[in-house]
């Protein structure tokens, strides 16, 4: 298999639960105290050895590709000033990644966004797939090891976990196989099912490796009720040839496109560092 290298970042949403900080801010720029959650995702990419990102995105999304921008003008001023510390927060990503933004064009969901990355993916290629929203705290090694799976078991492969039943219907849902290690094969897989009709408890976590064949399968799937195209109805088709693998979470997940896994999150970050847990634990005491 040829070497995995490109990752696509659907960031066109219009971060509607987040309104109105998202009127002018891409949700993916939203902060982990002070490091927007497009940085963890591209760090965990780079992590993986991608030299190649996709960023699909939407009109109002020209500070994410800022954020990733060089800056020559501040970097030369914190040298000159030999404000290290500052320089180095500027270093968002290496110059030897190449960085792709492709707009959606229009908001017709998940898979209408992973779709417009098809004229970037070869025929024979496999490439990763990242929703930054998903903020998954560990050793940053999510994609590294789908990339592993998938390049091991010559399929595609999606992150997942098991979640409690009141977030079941937020999720893909999949039905699993018998699991050998941390992974299985995968026998169907539902978008948000209810929670009557969910195959199991494991749901589907923003990081996938996709074939190009999943190109393919997207142009056949229908739009859902809400007008949109489904990247799980696509990968349905995988399944069918047997090309999915579900492998377990083994960091831990905090959904950032909910404002109680954004403020988890957070909170889980900030008790990392001594101070900032003083001065929560001090807040908690009192309220
Ligand atoms: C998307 C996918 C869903 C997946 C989820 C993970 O949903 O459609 O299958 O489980 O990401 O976060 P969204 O969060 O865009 O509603």
């Amino acid at each position: 298999m040829k070497k995995i290298s490109k990752a696509v970042f659907p960031v066109g949403g219009m971060g509607t639960r987040f309104l109105p900080a998202t009127k002018s801010i891409p949700k993916e720029l939203l902060p982990i105290i002070d490091k927007p959650l497009i940085q963890y995702a591209v760090e965990e990419a780079i992590m993986a050895d991608i030299d190649t990102l996709i960023f699909i995105t939407s009109a109002s999304k020209h500070a994410i590709s800022d954020h990733f921008d060089p800056m020559p003008d501040l970097r030369e001023k914190f040298m000159r000033q030999n404000k290290i510390q500052l320089l180095e927060k500027l270093d968002t990503l290496p110059l030897s990644i190449t960085r792709v933004f492709i707009p959606q064009g229009q908001p017709l969901g998940l898979g209408h966004a992973v779709l417009q990355a098809e004229a970037m993916i070869e025929e024979d290629e496999y490439f990763a797939v990242i929703l930054a929203d998903d903020f998954i705290v560990g050793d940053n090694s999510t994609t590294a090891e789908l990339i592993q799976v998938a390049t091991d078991q010559r399929a595609a492969t999606i992150s997942v976990e098991q979640v409690p039943e009141k977030r079941i219907s937020s999720y893909g849902v999949i039905a699993p196989d018998t699991w050998t290690g941390n992974f299985c094969q995968v026998k169907s897989i539902v978008e948000k099912p209810s929670v009557a009709d969910a195959p199991s408890d494991f749901g589907v976590i923003g990081r996938y490796v996709l074939p190009h064949k999943i190109f393919d399968y997207l142009k056949q799937t229908q739009e859902d009720k809400n007008n949109e195209i489904q990247l799980t109805d696509a990968i349905q088709g995988l399944v069918d040839e047997n090309l999915l693998r579900a492998v377990k979470l083994s960091g831990q997940r905090f959904d950032c496109g909910s404002h109680a896994g954004f403020v988890l999150a957070n909170l889980h970050v900030a008790m990392q560092n001594e101070e900032l847990k003083e001065t929560i634990v001090e807040h908690v005491n009192n309220v």
